[in-house]
């Protein structure tokens, strides 16, 4: 894979209108263009499909589903029949769910969310119950067994879930990354691109390194270069 289909952009602004520049500037430097809860709440989810798709991007679509099976599986085919290159499950919804997904996923990949990278350990115990390493590990497993595509994990939990035979073949996806030169913001279990390739990152999910860089770096395109060679450095 080049370093090129190494990159998702989060596209995490408030309107299409904000959403265009990005997408035009962006498209022959990245795989894919992430549409989340932000633009799918202010704009519509189809609009924003269509809206990227008609620039020549391609999506995945964070609904990050989280309900019973039946309504995560009509929310899978509604998602699927959009033409998206992915979509992604909460996988503390159950196998069940997963599986509802998974059914109804026609040509679209389908990814387990495990836990938020945005998490501290304290978090992870008071909401699951352990520590983060061991749910993130509970959860692959639980998704693979459900016909996942793959993951979606903190880059700190990639060396783990690289040790298991059973995970072997599940895509890891990786949000949580910050180049140096960036800001972590409320990102918490963070790597950097490199970091996150050498170990074991399928595809990185990153949003406001590229779309807001610092003003040293300059423009998104200038920060999605840099790190386009930072990953191309490592492969
Ligand atoms: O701006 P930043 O690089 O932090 O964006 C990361 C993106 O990945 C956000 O759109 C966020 O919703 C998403 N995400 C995440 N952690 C997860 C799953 C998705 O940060 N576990």
């Amino acid at each position: 894979m080049a370093a090129k289909d190494r990159i998702i952009v989060a596209l995490d602004v408030p309107s299409l209108e904000q959403a265009g520049p990005l997408i035009t500037s962006l498209a022959s430097y990245v795989w894919c263009f992430k549409i989340g809860l932000e633009l799918i709440t202010a704009e519509g989810g189809p609009q924003a499909v269509r809206f990227v798709q008609e620039r020549g991007g391609q999506v995945f679509y964070d609904g990050k589903f989280c309900d019973i099976p039946n309504t995560v599986g009509n929310a899978a085919k509604a998602a699927a029949g959009l033409g998206v290159q992915m979509f992604n499950v909460h996988a503390s919804a159950g196998v069940e769910a997963m599986m509802a997904a998974v059914a109804n996923k026609w040509k679209a990949l389908v990814l387990a969310v495990t836990v938020l990278t945005s998490l501290e350990e304290n978090n992870a115990h008071l909401i699951f119950g352990g520590s983060s390493k061991a749910k993130v590990l509970q959860l692959a497993r639980d998704a693979k067994i459900a016909g996942c595509d793959g993951i979606i994990c903190s880059p700190q939990e990639l060396e783990l879930l690289g040790k298991q035979k059973e995970l072997v073949g599940l895509l890891k996806v990786t949000p949580g990354v910050r180049p140096e030169w960036a800001a972590t913001g409320d990102q918490k279990r963070v790597m950097t691109p490199a970091e996150a390739i050498k170990a074991g990152a399928t595809v990185l999910v990153i949003g406001r390194p590229i779309t807001k860089p610092p003003a040293e770096i300059g423009t998104p395109v200038d920060a999605a270069k840099k790190i386009l060679e930072e990953i191309a450095a490592v492969l």
